[in-house]
């Protein structure tokens, strides 16, 4: 498959995977379980299953994509030789595709917010912000429209290809989000009182140490860095073979991180400058936090329209970027598997994630009918995808690779045929194998337990 698409350079790729790893997860969730679960203890452990955990399994799927040349299900497959295991590869596609409309409908209401902040309808009092949200999220029309733009947007950066769609477009989004962040992170650590909010994320308060903080960080860290979706596989299978996959992964990692730990930096210094408790879950962003910004930058109104207005587009463009990975996983398997054009194939995809966003969008209150055994289609989606596919995914491809795969593949892989061969690097191979042979299915399979109680 000497023709197959990749990335045309080393920025290239880490830009356009960090833009896998960098979206909603680091600005919307990240922030929000902080704020639950401690503060610094939290990011502490963070970090760690970051480095621990995250990093070799980011690696074994990047082995498994540049491997196969091929969508996940056949890279998968190509690695099982006939055997059972290429399910998991069918499995990653089908999560990352589910998983496609229900963040467009999120990243939809993003594109909403942005819009009324130009035109100034985010402004009132707390009450105001939570009405606002609620009556958003329930209107018939409104986020579905949304929805389907950001996944046509979505669409017209796909259907250009993997150099001239995707890279190319994370190339100008990634740096400008990076702008937009540091541009916000310094407006709110500016703010009287700011010191408070910077303690809480830096100042460990270990007495706060319990053991849902450590599961809570596990699985944020999946999740955050894009993992069992099929994304980094898919992406993989663009990657040269000169890439550097135990670098890159670490690269990947320090800026998912560095960004998740600076959207902190905008949200908490100005939470605690107006004395707002930064732990009131998911609605964090879309209720605690225009209100967070209008008080605290209520001296210079203008400020206060424009951070607003900056936050929500860095939050459509970080998750534009994770949105064109997920889009990315069914269209490369589609086009691939069935024979059909890239665009057509895109265009597949764009259609049906844009159904599923449009019936999650209406299960939220909007619709009767689609609340299914007391919980919302969009509660579902969150839930069968973020709860039991990613870490079933994610298990089962840290045994393929520890124990499946003959090691001199991938080794071979690792390192890149040999390419890669100073006796550091091949110590680094050995505690990779360690760690995706125990201690990542062990933690994964804990997390996996305890979410269904099983574990106390
Ligand atoms: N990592 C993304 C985020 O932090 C979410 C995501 C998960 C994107 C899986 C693609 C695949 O928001």
């Amino acid at each position: 498959m000497g023709d197959r698409a990749n990335f045309g350079s080393k920025l290239g790729v880490i830009l356009a995977t960090a833009g896998s790893a960098v979206g909603l997860g680091n600005v919307w969730r990240f922030p929000y379980m902080t704020g639950e679960n401690g503060g610094a203890v939290f990011i502490l452990i963070y970090i760690n299953c970051v480095v621990v955990l995250g990093i070799p399994c980011m690696i074994s799927e990047f082995i498994v994509g540049r491997h196969g040349q091929a969508n996940t299900a056949r890279a998968f497959s190509k690695l099982a030789n006939g055997s059972p295991w290429a399910l998991i590869g069918y499995m990653g596609v089908l999560t990352g595709f589910l998983i496609t409309g229900y963040y467009a409908v999120v990243s939809g209401w993003c594109l909403q917010y942005i819009w009324a902040s130009l035109i100034g309808h985010l402004q009132g009092n707390p009450e105001y912000f939570k009405t606002y949200f609620t009556e958003l999220s329930t209107d018939p029309v409104k986020p579905v429209f949304w929805t389907v733009v950001i996944l046509f947007m979505t669409y017209l950066i796909i259907e250009h290809g993997v150099r001239s769609g995707i890279e190319r477009a994370s190339k100008l989004l990634m740096p400008t989000l990076f702008i937009l962040l540091l541009l916000i992170v310094g407006a709110s650590c500016m703010l009287p009182n700011a010191t408070k909010g910077i303690e809480f994320l830096f100042k460990p308060d270990l007495s706060k140490l319990t053991a849902d903080v450590f599961l809570g960080a596990l699985g944020q860290s999946f999740y955050s860095m894009s993992i069992a979706m099929g994304c980094l596989c898919t992406y993989a299978s663009y990657f040269s073979k000169y890439t550097n996959l135990t670098k890159s992964a670490t690269q990947i990692a320090l800026i998912d991180s560095m960004v998740a730990i600076l959207a902190g930096l905008m949200i908490f210094p100005a939470a605690f400058s107006v004395g707002v408790n930064p732990d009131s879950g998911p609605s964090l962003i879309f209720i605690t936090l225009p209100n967070v910004f209008q008080q605290a930058f209520a001296s210079l109104p203008l400020v206060g329209y424009c951070i607003s207005l900056l936050f929500f587009l860095l939050l459509s463009l970080a998750a534009l970027t994770s949105l064109m990975s997920l889009h990315e996983v069914s269209t490369a398997f589609i086009h691939e598997e069935m024979k059909m054009s890239r665009k057509k194939a895109a265009l597949v995809v764009t259609i049906s994630a844009s159904v599923i966003g449009a019936f999650c969008s209406l299960s939220m209150g909007a619709v009767d009918g689609l609340v299914i055994f007391g919980k919302s289609l969009f509660d579902w989606f969150d839930f069968i995808t973020g709860q039991v596919f990613l870490p079933i995914v994610g298990f089962l491809t840290c045994i393929f690779i520890g124990w499946f795969v003959p090691h001199h593949i991938v080794r071979k892989e690792f390192t890149n045929d040999g390419e890669l061969k100073s006796r550091g690097y091949l110590r680094l191979f050995y505690l990779f194998i360690f760690l995706v042979k125990y201690v990542c299915p062990m933690a994964i399979l804990v997390i996996f337990l305890h979410q269904f109680g099983l574990l106390k």
